[in-house]
């Protein structure tokens, strides 16, 4: 006998708007945490024009590291038939929401909007992680998320020596979602991924190289 619940079983063209969903909220509403927003030990300093300038910038560009991080897991997940690596997925997006709410939440505490070209930059990393998941299949698709966990980690380790001094409000921020990056890419690295071959990696470099450069200023 057919179980009720099966009628519901949600189909390809769920999924697809499932995805055209998760894009929208990313690129339009207001993301909501579900953790706290990690704050300072100590009072705030007040910060000058350079530093709080200089701040912006680098929580810009971890604002956009988050948004291609929705789309990646996003279109990962859409590649997949595996319901046990959608799940692992779609956990791993929730835990990013709160990296996108606490960025965008610094920035605006900054006096600065995000990157003007977030759409631009989600469609390039949900066409990347499409392809790695359709391409490579699952094993590959989990090796493309350590990859990429473990690239935005060195990325918020050089924002830590970066980031002015004073702005212990973005320096408490970034060194949270550094330890979650790790857990991430442990995460991936556990439920099976595989290396990626070596220009693959080189590849992602360049671009993650260009995007920082570009939402730095714009
Ligand atoms: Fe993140
Ligand atoms: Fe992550």
């Amino acid at each position: 006998m057919t179980h009720p619940a099966s009628f519901f079983k949600p189909g390809p063209f769920d999924a697809l708007l499932g995805a055209a969903d998760q894009a929208l909220r990313t690129l339009w509403a207001t993301p909501h945490a579900r953790r706290p927003m990690p704050s300072p030990d100590s009072a705030a300093i007040s910060l000058d024009d350079d530093q709080r300038r200089e701040a912006a910038s680098l929580m810009r560009v971890n604002h956009v590291g988050e948004v291609c991080a929705q789309a990646l897991y996003s279109a990962q997940a859409l590649a997949t038939r595996q319901v046990g690596l959608q799940a692992h997925l779609k956990a791993a997006a929730d835990e990013e929401t709160d990296h996108l709410a606490w960025t965008e939440a610094r920035l605006a505490d900054l006096g600065a909007r995000p990157s003007l070209l977030n759409p631009l930059w989600y469609a390039g990393s949900f066409g990347l992680g499409y392809v790695a998941g359709k391409l490579g299949g699952d094993a590959l698709s989990l090796g493309f998320v350590v990859e990429t966990e473990r690239q935005v980690e060195a990325h918020l380790q050089d924002h830590m020596q970066r980031l002015p001094l004073a702005d212990l409000a973005s320096r408490a921020v970034v060194d949270q979602m550094k330890q979650d990056e790790a857990q991430h890419a442990a995460d991936a690295q556990k439920a099976g991924a595989v290396p990626l071959p070596a220009p693959v990696t080189e590849a992602m470099k360049l671009a993650a190289k260009l995007m920082t450069t570009v939402a730095h200023r714009i």
